[in-house]
């Protein structure tokens, strides 16, 4: 790979020289509609009368920046931080959380060529997010406080949750979603869930990384299907009703991502406690190219 990397190239989708992680062509899909979903909303935060107090672009698992396809490294493509960065002009505030050193520093590099402006903030946690979620929540409360006028509103962040596996913790979902204002973009590896969920239940209740995943041991009651089979379906609803009773959301259409073969890798959860965020969700959703990969 290329070892030079001039500014100009740091925020390009170019080999810049610095560390990249390598996905299969399906991430490319998943970040389209990232991307899809911030230019959305960004407009539509701007054409109407938002009162914000700040817009946060919350990352809990950031990589470092740049992406290319596994075996053509000369396919590179941005990762979800600076696709915020490079798309999302309405961000105030941009909070990046990753616990790979290298990739930390190659996101620091990447990320100190991009022109902020007076009102902007950009801040790397090198780290566990299931421990510096409390740091970024504390944060927003600061400046989420009382007292609100009719044109002075709490802050609204979108929070993207890209996790390879079942490295989210429960709780860590639930202290994003008792912010006041968070829209939640929750990659769901269901592939994660396949590889590991059999060994989980062979594991005692409360011992297995699944039972963090979801927050009890009560997914472990859904009955496998025909032949043994994973109710992988069941687990996301299981999933995706707790958050709705524990902190009121509401869903959008899911988004699934496939592989070449068609297998289903992730599923692009959206959730929202609004309307308008739900109503943004599925324009991003049905008007991006990923759209042969919707179900
Ligand atoms: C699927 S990748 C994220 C890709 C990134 N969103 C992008 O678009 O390029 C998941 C990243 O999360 C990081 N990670 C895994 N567990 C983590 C944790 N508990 N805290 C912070 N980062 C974590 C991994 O090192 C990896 O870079």
């Amino acid at each position: 790979m290329n070892n030079a990397h001039p500014e100009s190239v740091l925020l390009q989708p170019q080999d810049d020289g610095l560390p990249m992680s390598a996905w299969g062509r399906w991430a490319k899909d998943k970040l389209d509609v990232l991307a899809r979903y911030i230019e959305t909303s960004t407009t539509a935060m701007a054409s109407r009368k938002m009162y914000w107090r700040r817009r946060f672009y919350i990352d809990l698992q950031a990589g470092p920046g740049k992406n290319y396809v596994k075996g053509h490294p000369d396919d590179v493509f941005l990762g979800s931080p600076l696709l915020a960065l490079t798309r999302g002009a309405g961000y105030t505030d941009y909070r990046f959380v990753e616990e790979e050193r290298e990739s930390v520093e190659a996101l620091r590099r990447r990320c100190s060529a991009f022109n902020l402006d007076s009102s902007q903030t950009v801040r790397i946690f090198a780290g566990d997010c299931n421990e510096i979620v409390d740091d970024i929540g504390e944060e927003v409360n600061q400046i989420d406080r009382p007292p609100f006028s009719q044109t002075d509103w709490n802050s609204l962040c979108l929070v993207f949750l890209d996790s390879q596996g079942l490295e989210l913790n429960w709780e860590t979902v639930l202290k994003v979603a008792s912010l006041k204002r968070a829209d939640l973009l929750i990659n769901f590896s269901t592939m994660g869930l396949k590889r590991t969920a059999l060994l989980a239940l062979e594991l005692p209740p409360g011992e297995a990384r699944a039972d963090k995943f979801f927050g009890t041991t009560e997914w472990r009651d859904i009955p496998l299907g025909l032949r043994g089979s994973m109710p992988v379906y069941e687990w996301i609803v299981f999933y995706q009703k707790r958050l709705t009773e524990q902190a009121q959301y509401q869903w959008g259409t899911p988004q699934s991502v496939k592989n070449s073969k068609g297998v289903e890798l992730y599923r692009l959860l959206f959730a929202s406690k609004n309307d308008l965020g739900i109503e943004l969700w599925e324009d991003a959703r049905t008007k991006g190219p990923s759209q042969r990969l919707l179900f």
